[in-house]
């Protein structure tokens, strides 16, 4: 009775543990899955340099430091670092995200999301927007 006991005990820490694997591995695909959509408050968050030529020109430069490496010079998606990233760059030429209002992406550019850092203490409040006036010429 003992040893029968004995040797269940491998094949049930085996189940156990796979178990506890799969839940986490679901857990991972899940949030792989999910969109990254900004609070409906931060429609509100008003762009102060708004289509300002200044303000563009400042932004490619911006774009061309910090955010190429990743969303490619032309903002596809596609620059050197993009292969090995889950999930990839987003596209910012797409009509999905060029649809979103100028509070939604100075929302995800402050607030972030892995493999994205946070850009609240890399740009300033104007440099942001800044960025954000220059990706809007690239739809
Ligand atoms: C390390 C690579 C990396 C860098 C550098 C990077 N991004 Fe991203 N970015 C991503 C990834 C990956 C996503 C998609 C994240 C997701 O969907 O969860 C993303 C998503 C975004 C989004 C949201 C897109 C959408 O569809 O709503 C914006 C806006 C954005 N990036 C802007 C920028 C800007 C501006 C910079 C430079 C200041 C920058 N990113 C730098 C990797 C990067």
């Amino acid at each position: 009775m003992k040893t029968i006991f004995l040797k269940r005990v491998p094949l049930l820490f085996g189940l156990i543990s796979g178990t506890i694997f799969l839940m986490s591995y679901t857990e991972i695909e899940i949030q792989a899955k999910a969109p990254w959509v900004a609070p409906a408050s931060a429609d509100t968050i008003k762009n102060p340099l708004k289509g300002k030529a200044d303000a563009i020109a400042a932004g490619k430069k911006i774009y061309g430091t910090y955010c190429n490496v990743c969303h490619g010079d032309k903002g596809k998606g596609n620059g050197i670092a993009a292969a090995g990233l889950n999930p990839k760059p987003a596209d910012h030429t797409s009509a999905k995200f060029q649809a979103q209002s100028d509070g939604a992406i100075y929302w995800k550019l402050t607030t972030g999301r892995a493999p994205m850092a946070s850009y609240e203490k890399t740009l300033t409040v104007t440099q942001r927007w800044q960025v954000i006036d220059f990706m809007r010429t690239l739809k």
